[in-house]
């Protein structure tokens, strides 16, 4: 299964993927998408795990925890993130990622360009992307320190595969900030639809069974860019959805749920399942609910708008940032 973002990012995959790897107990989990210009937050057993290259899925310890070649890598992040989560014997990195230098957090951060007009995360992942790109990028392989976690992660994964296992590939970002689909020049540096997320730790694409993608029950967007739905920040704080970047502390722009956007998103990204996420902020009283039938008529209401336009099941619901506040309607519904 693929975990996809819908929208701009920020949509609560972390803590998707960290309830599936507790649920669904994968063999693997393997990290795709563009590399540390993400944050997903975790809320486990009352702590906060603020994670960027390490998989959320992490909190079930059970699975092997992967870094696809796909994805760059900050070693640094990468190792304190290990010590972190105390993960050190279960995380592989593949030794064909590319690495992350500081002059590329240089170029990021310093060009008017990127950092001024696109308004990136200064994390040195376009930089990085165009190293890879011109043939002059350091690999995982060639850093010391990441020795004892280098492996072939496409191996590992398809050989599980073959076992008929569950691999849990986990996306970041979001389909809006794909280089390719996205709302270009202001996106990120890679495309972030499934299909390159699958790529990203070397998966066909006859092999992947299900894309969850999703969705918030809102939008939020880091950065500048196009932002149809956009709301005023004073009808933001009203509603009570105000937001600040993981990684960067930036304040994020808030919109109404998209409905042309997420048609797209779904067909591109051609999504079997829709998680909707953080239902419990836009409305009063779904808070920590647990069974479809105990949500408001509001909220319910707003589900089957969701299905009926985008003619995809909502198989998840969060209401709550703990892993735990979550409606699980896979059962019944697939
Ligand atoms: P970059 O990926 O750092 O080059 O930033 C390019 C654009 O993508 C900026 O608008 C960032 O705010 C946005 N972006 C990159 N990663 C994320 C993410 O994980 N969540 C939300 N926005 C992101
Ligand atoms: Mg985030």
């Amino acid at each position: 299964m693929i975990v996809a973002g819908g929208f701009w990012g920020d949509e609560g995959k972390g803590k998707v993927v960290a309830y599936l790897a507790l649920n669904d107990k994968p063999k693997i989990i393997a990290r795709a998408g563009v590399g540390p210009n993400a944050g997903h937050t975790v809320y486990s057993l009352d702590n906060k795990f603020g994670l960027r290259q390490l998989p959320c899925g992490f909190v079930y310890k059970g699975a092997r925890l992967l870094i696809g070649p796909g994805v760059l890598i900050n070693p640094e992040i990468v190792l304190k993130e290990v010590k972190l989560t105390d993960s050190g014997d279960r995380v592989g990195v593949d030794h064909r990622c590319t690495v992350i230098e500081s002059s590329h957090i240089e170029q990021d951060r310093s060009s008017a360009h990127l950092k001024g007009k696109i308004g990136t995360t200064g994390t040195g992942c376009g930089p990085a992307n165009v190293a890879r790109v011109n043939r002059v990028a350091k690999l995982a392989k060639d850093i010391p320190e990441l020795e004892r976690f280098l492996t072939d992660v496409p191996q590992e994964v398809n050989d599980s595969l073959g076992k008929n296992e569950l691999v849990l590939i986990e996306g970041s970002q979001g389909f809006g900030l794909s280089l390719i689909h996205g709302t270009y020049p202001y996106v990120t540096s890679k495309d972030t639809s499934a299909c390159t997320l699958a790529a990203d730790v070397g998966v066909g694409p006859t092999k992947v069974d299900d894309v969850m993608l999703i969705f918030k029950a809102y939008v939020s967007r880091v950065g500048e860019g196009p932002f149809p739905t956009e709301m005023a920040m004073e009808e933001a704080e009203r509603l009570g959805i105000v937001e600040y970047g993981t990684v960067t502390g930036r304040r994020r722009r808030i919109g109404a749920f998209d409905f042309d956007l997420a048609k797209r998103s779904v067909m591109i990204n051609g999504a079997t399942q829709l998680t909707i996420t953080c239902l419990d902020r836009l409305f009063k009283g779904s808070s920590g609910i647990k069974s479809y039938g105990q949500l408001p008529a509001n909220a319910k209401e707003f589900i089957e708008h969701i299905e009926g336009e985008l003619k995809v099941p909502v198989t998840l619901i969060s209401t709550g940032k703990d892993i735990k506040n979550i409606i699980d309607l896979r059962s019944e519904k697939l």
